[in-house]
């Protein structure tokens, strides 16, 4: 469900005026040199880093460093279950970028490279639909200094519609970010599929709205491998989840905007966003269509719905030529990550109530165990700001009007 509770382990909060942390960037730098021997002497670097801080409360990365630190941060990242590809992150250095169109060309370029639709002459992309993980990491934030963040909560998502007479259009979790965007002068299309603006604010330029271009945004229509009405639906989701408002944190150093994407699960489609009843809802329809007995919930109308409406989405990013895994297939990866792990001498953090999908739970394998529960660092946080933000689109003063 969008609401927090107790899902949302608390974070404590991230103090941005604090100097880099010594002991993080020690611990860091060892285990980044322990996992890579080729990249030189750690005393010197530690020498190195150490008088950085001293000097000027924080240090820079190398981009090797960077590179092996965000993957570090997907590795340990808890709640996720696609981590055995952890390795294959494509990182982007994008540090140099400061005004918010440098900052939206690049969160543009994310979205092409990680969707195949890059067509620039002389790009490495592949095949459109052939989604790669990729994370683009932007300047970090300076103690004491304003940073530059985006808003949204990721580069890509629906907006929800109020309308007059109480009912709701589009995706109900978008509805404060939706009337905020309004006010800021947006207007979209009205229909369950309007693509959200992003909004990039800078210390030095405030705060830009844009609209994402064709190019970044892969879609995929819903249909439904024997059902011929599904399709008449009109339901579409987009190809690439790109997380937006997560802040990096790399041995002591953050990086409040640091967009990360992967490919798809479908069950993350089909048995929440489109499924849980505070988004879009849809069992009900789906059953009615199916035509199932929904007199009583021992019919299991809903989780026959469940089933065919995720069929649907598998089926449709197939067709489609775009890549997304299904539960069972992501299960049995995630278990061969914690075995390959394992034998590197690592433990895997992992959050049950995360990685056992929601659907099915106890016909995957990993409903069947435990895992260990740590926060282990290089990872990625959401702040409490960063999320009210995202909520809202509102900075936090407006919220306390
Ligand atoms: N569950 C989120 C969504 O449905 C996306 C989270 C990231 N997912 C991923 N496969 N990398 O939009």
């Amino acid at each position: 469900m969008g609401t927090p509770g107790y899902r949302d382990h608390p974070v404590a909060d991230w103090d941005s005026d604090a100097t880099a942390d010594w002991g993080e960037a020690e611990e860091f730098l060892h285990k980044y040199h322990a996992e890579n021997p080729g990249a030189g002497s750690l005393p010197a670097r530690l020498a190195e880093v150490y008088a950085e801080i001293s000097r000027t409360g924080t240090y820079e990365h190398t981009l090797d460093e960077i590179t092996y630190g965000a993957k570090m941060a997907w590795r340990n990242a808890s709640r996720c279950i696609g981590r055995l590809y952890w390795r294959s992150l494509h990182v982007l250095d994008r540090r140099a970028a400061r005004t918010p169109h440098e900052i939206y060309a690049a969160l543009v370029r994310h979205l092409e490279v990680a969707s195949g639709t890059d067509v620039r002459p002389g790009s490495r992309a592949g095949r459109q639909g052939a989604i790669r993980p990729v994370l683009s990491v932007f300047a970090p934030a300076k103690p004491g200094q304003p940073y530059a963040r985006v808003w949204n909560d990721q580069l890509i998502r629906y907006a929800g519609y109020r309308l007059p007479d109480g009912s709701l259009i589009g995706d109900p979790s978008q509805t404060e970010f939706t009337e905020s965007m309004e006010l800021l002068g947006w207007k979209g299309q009205g229909t369950p599929f309007d693509v959200l603006p992003l909004v990039i604010e800078t210390p030095q330029h405030g705060t830009h709205m844009y609209e994402l271009p064709g190019s970044a945004v892969l879609e995929v229509p819903l249909a439904h491998p024997e059902h011929d009405w599904f399709l008449e639906l009109g339901l579409r989701w987009y190809a690439v989840p790109a997380i937006a408002n997560q802040r990096l944190s790399i041995g002591g150093v953050s990086y409040p905007l640091a967009p990360f994407n992967g490919w798809y699960m479908g069950t993350e489609i089909g048995a929440r966003n489109l499924a849980d009843t505070d988004r879009y809802n849809l069992l009900p329809l789906v059953a009615q269509w199916l035509g199932l007995d929904m007199s009583s919930e021992t019919t299991l109308w809903r989780d026959r719905a469940l089933v065919e409406l995720n069929r649907a989405v598998l089926h449709s990013f197939a067709r489609a030529g775009v890549k997304m895994s299904d539960h069972h297939t992501e299960a049995a990866r995630f278990l061969e990550h914690v075995r390959r792990e394992q034998q590197a001498g690592r433990e895997v953090p992992a959050d049950w109530s995360w990685i056992v999908p929601p659907m099915s739970g106890a016909a995957t394998p990993v409903f069947h165990r435990y895992y260990h529960e740590a926060d282990q660092r290089p990872n990625f946080y959401l702040d409490e700001e960063a999320r009210l933000l995202a909520r809202s689109g509102r900075p936090r003063a407006g919220l306390h009007l």
